[in-house]
């Protein structure tokens, strides 16, 4: 049984940087080689979308130098996935504000040109949660279907969220020993099967992530029935 749709909370670059005796960019760094490569095992074990958390709306809390430092890694991680996407056929989407002020140009410019060169690709989704926060997401959903006329019901929120054609998340993988959601994907995770490991994000290999497609494997999915 292999999920259709996993979803990740990459935590604990801080952790694994500071364990070093390294700056926290160092573990957002090797965090992001960690992202390109888990895409690379989620395309051998034939899982066709995955989401990841990269920053939240929460996050512009951080130091200012820290924020930047994230910024320009969206910007160098799109810039060099984008070829193996196309090679590989998957698409780019976002979920999250990425027009709004406070994102980089750069960041911004470069993921609006990945995702218009990837808008045709059919072998698989990876989407990115960046500036996102679920909330603010299931809000602008309604004020969407509102605008358009609709009334607020699961289908138009569902048909309004930031990427539409994502189907309901199977499993959440959050790393770093940490068991809450932090306003990820509260809608689309409701009957998610949710998988927590000790492991900090710059250390999750091949390895954790086919433990925790195992561990789904054997989950009893009920969706309330018997
Ligand atoms: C996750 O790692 C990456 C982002 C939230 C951007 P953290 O930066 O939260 O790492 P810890 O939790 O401080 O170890
Ligand atoms: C969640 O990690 C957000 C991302 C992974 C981008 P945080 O480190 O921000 O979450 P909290 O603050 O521990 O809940
Ligand atoms: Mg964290």
């Amino acid at each position: 049984m292999i999920p259709r749709h996993v979803a990740f909370i990459m935590d604990g670059n801080g952790r694994w940087a500071k364990s070093r005796g390294l700056p926290r960019h160092a573990g957002h760094k090797k965090g992001a080689d960690v992202l390109e490569k888990v895409c690379d095992r989620l395309d051998v074990l034939g899982v066709k979308y995955a989401s990841f958390y990269a920053f939240s709306t929460e996050n512009w809390s951080r130091p200012d130098d820290e924020v930047k430092k994230l910024m320009a890694l969206l910007r160098s991680m799109v810039k060099k996935a984008l070829p193996k996407l196309i090679e590989r056929q998957v698409k780019l989407t976002v979920s999250g504000d990425l027009f709004s002020d406070k994102v980089s140009k750069a960041g911004r410019e470069a993921t609006l040109d990945a995702i218009e060169k990837t808008k045709d690709l059919k072998n698989g989704t990876v989407n990115i949660c960046f500036n996102y926060g679920a909330k603010s997401e299931i809000v602008h959903a309604a004020n969407l279907a509102l605008e358009k006329g609709l009334p607020i019901t699961e289908e138009t929120i569902s048909q309004n969220l930031w990427v539409p054609e994502l189907p309901e998340v199977d499993l959440v993988i959050r790393t770093s020993g940490e068991q809450r959601l932090s306003n990820f994907m509260l809608w689309q995770s409701a009957y998610a099967e949710i998988y927590f490991t000790d492991c900090l994000w710059p250390d999750f290999g091949d390895d954790e992530l086919d433990a925790a497609i195992n561990w789904f494997s054997e989950r009893k999915r009920r969706f309330g029935g018997l």
